[in-house]
This record gives structure tokens, C-alpha cells and sequence, in this order.
């Protein structure tokens, strides 16, 4: 069902300090950035070879990202998995019985399609599923 992991994403509230943390520290490249209104983030992504992690800054407190930071602090925040047919996978998971977030795909980072699984549902990791633009 899944190629590989896409990307990790990492709950941060000073994106340009959590960048150049990862380019000093690991030698990460940003390799690029996006507001997503729908998800309420300002999104970094940093190359780490053929996988990325997502850096998540939110846009207001109010949002998921926002709510994670309130509750949590920074850290990291959801697990991707990469698939070629998300909504297959969609129905597989939903098969196996598992809690969707997003019943449908949405509009996620750089033109992918993506959809949330609930973390009660998936042993308290917020898990998303990835269908990059082809
Ligand atoms: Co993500």
C-alpha cells in the first residue's frame, strides 16, 4: 500500500530558527516553503535524500499545528507515508477499520493529495497518507 515514508513533520513556532537549525546542525537544504491556508501552516520542506522533513509553523493558535505547540511544545508531530493511489489506500485503511480524519483527499504541500488518520485509531501516531503529484 505504501512506497516508503515521505516525510516526518516537526511542530515548530520559529520556522526560520528551525531551518537553520537543520542546515547548520544536519546540513538539511531548504527546499521549499509554503503557506496552506486549509491547514492553517507555513510549511518548510528539507531535503534528506529521496524522504523530507516538514517543518510546520502554524498560522494561529487556533489551528491543529497551533493546538499540537499549546499542548505539546515543538516536536515532532505526524508520520507520512507515501502511496501512488491514495484513494485506494483510503479504502484499505478504512477496511482494516481505522479512524479517518479526512474521509476524502485534500490539497496538501507542493500539489500532492494527502489525508489524516486519526491518532486514537493508529497507537497515538497522527498519520498521514501522501499521493505526490506525478
Ligand atoms: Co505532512
Amino acid at each position: 500500500m505504501f512506497g516508503r515514508i515521505d516525510h516526518i513533520g516537526v511542530a515548530v513556532d520559529d520556522l526560520d530558527g528551525a531551518v537553520e537549525l537543520y542546515s547548520e546542525g544536519f546540513g538539511m537544504r531548504e527546499q521549499h516553503r509554503e503557506t496552506i491556508e486549509a491547514f492553517g501552516v507555513e510549511a518548510v520542506l528539507l531535503e534528506v535524500g529521496e524522504g523530507h522533513v516538514e517543518l510546520l509553523r502554524p498560522l494561529s493558535g487556533d489551528s491543529g499545528v497551533g493546538k499540537f505547540l499549546e499542548r505539546n511544545g515543538p516536536g515532532l508531530h505526524h508520520v507520512a507515508y507515501q502511496t501512488s493511489d491514495i484513494d485506494s489506500a483510503l479504502e484499505q485503511v478504512k477496511a482494516a477499520g481505522l479512524d479517518l480524519i479526512d474521509q476524502e483527499p485534500r490539497r496538501g504541500i507542493r500539489g500532492s493529495r494527502v489525508a489524516f488518520l486519526h491518532p486514537k485509531s493508529t497507537g497515538g501516531v497522527l498519520t498521514e497518507l501522501v499521493e505526490p503529484v506525478h
